[in-house]
């Protein structure tokens, strides 16, 4: 079975564990990525937002959410009146799963399967260690299906409080909220509609008792 376990190193922080994914060869992944993209944000971030997969852009940044997908999850985010700054934002796998559409021509992204989201899954679970945090959003399919298992379905389980699955180490009550990828916004027939729903679904997150 492919996993990222025997990179992990025991102990480390987040930013040795930004650059141990670097080595990473727990799944083919890293082959034809340019680097391995680890999450970012405060140390002291209280919400843990969990994406799909690096981007074309931020395969070459080298961050996470810094293109098309990143711009529009910073308009929602201040839509629902939620600060990046008392964010970390990451993936649920690191390196970018692409194909090439002719050679030289642009990379076209593919969904990592769920061998690749589990064999990744170690470092989330790291992320989570150092973070503990209080509220937690995975963004689409992915996200969802690494934090919640293979059978979670966005259409049903979105824009409600769930808990956060034990082996995912968080705060005492920490919920979860799943919503639509911000991708999923930008390839919508109506737009305006597919925002206002992931502004909705994050907004549940300014009363987490709620
Ligand atoms: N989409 C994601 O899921 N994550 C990123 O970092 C960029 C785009
Ligand atoms: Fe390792 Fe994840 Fe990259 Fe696969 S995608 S090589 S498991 S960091």
């Amino acid at each position: 079975r492919m996993s990222a376990e025997e990179y992990v190193p025991e102990g480390a922080d987040l930013d040795e564990l930004r650059e141990a994914v670097q080595r990473c060869r727990g799944c083919p992944l890293y082959r034809d990525a340019t680097q391995a993209v680890f999450g970012a944000g405060a140390a002291g971030a209280r919400i843990l937002v969990v994406g799909e997969q690096p981007g074309d852009v931020e395969d070459r940044r080298g961050e996470p959410f810094v293109g098309p997908a990143g711009k529009l999850l910073d308009r929602a985010f201040d839509a629902a009146g939620l600060d990046r700054g008392l964010m970390y934002v990451t993936n649920a796998v690191k390196h970018f799963k692409y194909r090439a559409s002719a050679p030289g021509k642009r990379r076209i992204h593919q969904t990592p399967d769920q061998r690749e989201i589990t064999a990744c899954r170690p470092w989330l679970v790291e992320e989570f260690r150092q973070l503990r945090p209080a509220q937690v959003v995975a963004l689409g399919a992915t996200a969802g299906k690494a934090l919640l298992g293979p059978s979670f379905r966005v259409t049903q389980q979105r824009g409600v409080p769930l808990a956060v699955p034990e082996e995912f180490p968080a705060a005492p009550g920490a919920v979860l909220v799943a919503t639509i990828h911000p991708s999923a916004v930008l390839r919508a027939d109506d737009r305006d509609a597919a925002f206002d729903g992931l502004v909705r679904d994050l907004e549940t997150l300014r009363s987490p008792a709620a």
